[in-house]
């Protein structure tokens, strides 16, 4: 098989399901990378190296909607070493500013460097002559350099989705120089915003002892890798559509009636991760409750918290954390069916996302550190109306686009406190601008111009 454009990514982008009569089939995953790839992959006989999710033996590739799925098996233990371990053990706490403590672990390593090589192997194998390879996100850094020595013809680029962090927190990996090697074997590697493409070339410099210009850097053997930032989006007019369907519109309607139509409604959907500061933003709330800024029939609180990474024992500890204070301020502040907060531990289709989003009154993201978010992303999108507020981190990507959002520090409660009653207090006119600016900004920015604006600057490389 030869593809023109090859998509290697830890995961497919399909779920497993299982029909009522037994027989399995495949799913395309609710993200917005796959839709946004989905129409240049069909027009260049794409293909897609992933993970199924499972502990699969080797399986043959299959065709879905045109473009062609490489399985990659991971046994048992390299989905503990390199995915659970190194994955989201190591990097994930360590790009995300230390918000937990990231563990080091040889073997961990030992396993992200054999997986690497095995989906490195499987592109060579698919990419027809000079094709392009896009390399996505922290469980595949070392990709790009292994494929280079394979196949010196291709055109590689990498994406990081989430942030690259500091040089002085970057430094603590024991493989810190092997990791900027691995990105090197990029032509182009791209990041969310313009301090990690910073970040990753003033480590370059530092580390490898590459001489660097800009954005730059050039290698010995004359090559120049480039790193820019091409901030990611969302399907602004699936949402938008999605948001406008009267299914949706009337959901809409019954989730608040089944919440006893408060006012107001605050809305948090969220992995059920740490970086996500999920635990600080409901402490906020119920604070503004116990001090009488508002009633348990004046506003709810519903967090959506997605099910993830759950044999993690940070993930779990959270979740246990999470699930205790819900269950004080329930205790504490409620009134008979009025809990402050409706917790909800779930994945939900698109559908009844846009849904929730239509009917929250003020949506709540208040990450510690976040590559983008794109939940406030199609919040924002869902408001087609120009009605809502969104209460946004300063410490989120998308804080950079979505300027008119009430921003917080998430380390600061009571400024948070601040920003959430402001939120729940403006007027509807205030609301209306705010909303109105920002529905323009992700009109213009949505993922397929985030995809195309990235291959093109591959291309012209
Ligand atoms: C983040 C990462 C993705 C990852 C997703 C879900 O958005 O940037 O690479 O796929 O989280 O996490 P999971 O571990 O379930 O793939």
């Amino acid at each position: 098989m030869s593809a023109d454009l090859v998509v290697v990514a830890n995961r497919l982008p399909v779920d497993r399901v299982v029909a009522d009569d037994g027989s399995t089939g495949w799913r395309r995953s609710p993200g917005g990378l796959v839709s946004a790839l989905l129409p240049v992959m069909q027009a260049n006989h794409g293909a897609w190296i992933g993970w199924t999710g499972g502990h699969d033996r080797e399986m043959d590739p299959f065709e879905e909607e045109g473009i062609t799925l490489v399985p990659v098996a991971l046994s048992a233990t390299e989905v503990e070493e390199y995915y659970e371990g190194f994955s989201n053990d190591t990097l994930w706490p360590l790009y995300h500013d230390l918000v937990a403590k990231p563990s080091f672990h040889r073997e961990w390593w030992e396993a992200y460097q054999r997986v690497n090589q095995r989906f490195a192997e499987k592109a060579a194998e698919v990419a027809a002559q000079g094709a392009t390879v896009w390399v996505q996100d922290y469980q595949l850094q070392l990709v790009p350099a292994i494929l280079r020595t394979l196949r010196p013809d291709l055109k590689i680029g990498f994406y990081l989705h989430i942030p690259f962090p500091p040089t002085e927190l970057f430094s603590q990996l024991p493989w810190r120089r092997e990791l900027l090697e691995g990105l090197l074997g990029a032509d182009l590697v791209g990041f969310q915003m313009p301090g990690g493409a910073a970040n990753f070339v003033r480590l370059v410099k530092q580390r490898v002892g590459h001489r660097t210009h800009r954005d730059r850097v050039q290698l010995p053997d004359g090559r120049i890798v480039r790193a820019q930032a091409f901030p990611i989006s969302i399907d602004t007019q699936r949402y938008e559509s999605l948001a406008r369907d009267e299914a949706v519109v009337s959901r809409a309607q019954e989730i608040r009636e089944q919440l006893g139509n408060p006012a107001t409604v605050f809305l948090g959907i969220d992995r059920l991760d740490y970086t996500k500061g999920i635990y600080a933003r409901l402490r906020a709330f119920s604070e503004l409750i116990h001090d009488g800024e508002f009633s348990v029939e004046d506003a709810v609180f519903v967090q959506v918290a997605t099910p993830s990474r759950e044999r993690v024992d940070q993930y779990r500890q959270m979740r246990d954390e999470i699930e205790r204070l819900v269950g004080r301020i329930n205790g504490d502040l409620g009134r008979l069916g009025r809990p402050p907060i409706s917790y909800l531990h779930s994945s939900y289709p698109i559908e009844e996302m846009a849904a929730l989003y239509r009917a929250a009154d003020v949506m709540v993201v208040t990450p510690f550190r976040d590559g983008m978010n794109l939940v406030a992303k199609e919040y924002v999108a869902c408001r087609t109306d120009n009605t809502g507020a969104l209460v946004l981190s300063e410490f989120a990507g998308a804080a950079a686009e979505l300027r008119q959002a009430y921003l917080v520090n998430p380390y600061d409660i009571n400024g948070m406190k601040a920003q959430m009653l402001a939120a729940y207090h403006a007027s509807a006119a205030e609301r209306t601008k705010r909303m109105r600016a920002m529905r323009r900004t992700i009109s213009q920015h949505d993922v397929a111009r985030w995809a195309s604006s990235f291959l093109r600057a591959l291309k012209a490389y």
